[in-house]
């Protein structure tokens, strides 16, 4: 079984082959970064266009690296939200014309469903698995408990914490987009420099928050001689990054003992999206995980930021369960994963014990 993912949601632009027993075939993805740098954030109809100009020769290349025809595929997937409207536009556009002409299933993939089931194409993560998804646009803890099936136990009431990042990098001149740039200027610092506020550590809900300690940071940065020493930098970049992995830290083991509760296992405890590829973040959470007597899974770095191997995967997997959609499916700028469909009658946990 072979599927063939486009990745359009955001400021990549990527297409990848994925098989079911050989893994990622091919797996490309053209960084639109230098198109945005300028304005320092992701200009939405730049990526529109961007998309359009790029994602018919990643196409073909993906195909080529995979030495695999159309004839070949099974199946052609395409993130059809939630993200930028006019690039998912371009990439569900550009999969259904190819899925009309050459009479094969598309899938209607969801980006976090995509971040959500990544674990399970590196490696072999079972369900159920309590699943941090930390990117750009969302902060979150779910139980996964089956493809299509997700339950939502906390997000963020505010920023996400990639978004975080990404301020914290441009008030401290690190350019654009932050979490990587952080993270190298953390390595030189020190993390108890500056004392940062740690939102929502301690409480019962798992939810999230990072205004609070966005508008710390921006109060002692401006409090800083301008431009900041280089130490400086990287004592702040140190203490900001500390401060966001006790938060998560504290969320995730608490994350766990309720995951424990509902399912009568401790994890797995599996981190995805853009800011799972932080080394520092990604060894704390093993932490938490051992301490709770699991262990904590992530994709390797290259495949937590935004790519389509993960949405080609994600419709691998649909498509083994027939979850196949119509052409006439509506790319969604919003759509949380736990509206994601799944099997005929599946249910969360949760939603069987309620009926
Ligand atoms: O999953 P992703 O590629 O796109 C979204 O779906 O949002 O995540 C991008 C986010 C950005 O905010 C970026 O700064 C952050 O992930 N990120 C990191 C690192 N690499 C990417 N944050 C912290 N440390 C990193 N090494
Ligand atoms: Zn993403």
């Amino acid at each position: 079984m072979k599927v063939l993912g486009i990745e359009t949601s955001c400021d990549e632009t990527a297409a990848a082959v994925v098989s079911a027993d050989a893994g990622i075939l091919s797996n490309l993805v053209f960084s639109q970064l230098e198109e945005h740098r300028p304005y320092g954030g992701v200009v939405p109809e730049i990526a529109a266009r961007s998309h359009l100009d790029h994602l018919e020769g990643l196409i073909r290349g993906a195909l080529d690296q995979a030495k695999v025809g159309f004839a070949e595929l099974d199946a052609i997937a395409a993130t059809a939200g939630p993200g930028l409207i006019g690039g998912v536009f371009v990439g569900v556009m550009t999969a259904k014309a190819m899925a009309a002409a050459r009479h094969l299933p598309f899938i209607a993939v969801n980006h976090l469903e995509g971040h959500a089931l990544t674990v399970r194409l590196s490696g072999e993560a079972a369900f159920p698995y309590l699943l941090l998804l930390v990117s750009g646009g969302h902060c979150q803890l779910a139980a996964v408990e089956g493809v299509g099936v997700y339950r939502h136990l906390g997000g963020t009431i505010d920023d996400a914490a990639g978004e975080c990042f990404d301020k914290t990098a441009k008030l401290l001149n690190l350019g654009y987009p932050g979490g990587p740039a952080v993270e190298a200027a953390a390595r030189g610092g020190n993390d108890r420099r500056f004392a940062l506020p740690r939102p929502m550590i301690g409480r019962e809900s798992l939810d999230f928050s990072f205004s609070g300690l966005k508008t710390a940071v921006r109060h002692r940065v401006v409090a800083l001689a301008q431009p900041p020493a280089a130490q400086d930098v990287c004592d702040m970049a140190a203490s900001f990054q500390g401060a966001v992995a006790d938060v998560l830290a504290d969320r995730c083991a608490r994350g766990l003992a309720r995951f424990r509760g509902d399912y009568g296992q401790a994890g797995p405890l599996v981190v995805a999206g853009g800011v799972a590829a932080n080394t520092y973040l990604r060894t704390r959470l093993d932490k938490v995980a051992r301490a709770a007597g699991t262990e904590m899974i992530a994709p390797p770095p290259k495949l937590c930021t935004d790519n389509a191997a993960m949405i080609a995967w994600a419709g691998l997997e649909r498509l083994r369960l027939g979850l196949t959609d119509s052409l006439d499916f509506a790319p969604r700028p919003r759509w949380p994963l736990q509206e994601v469909r799944g099997p005929v009658g599946a249910a969360t946990r949760r939603q069987n014990i309620e009926a």
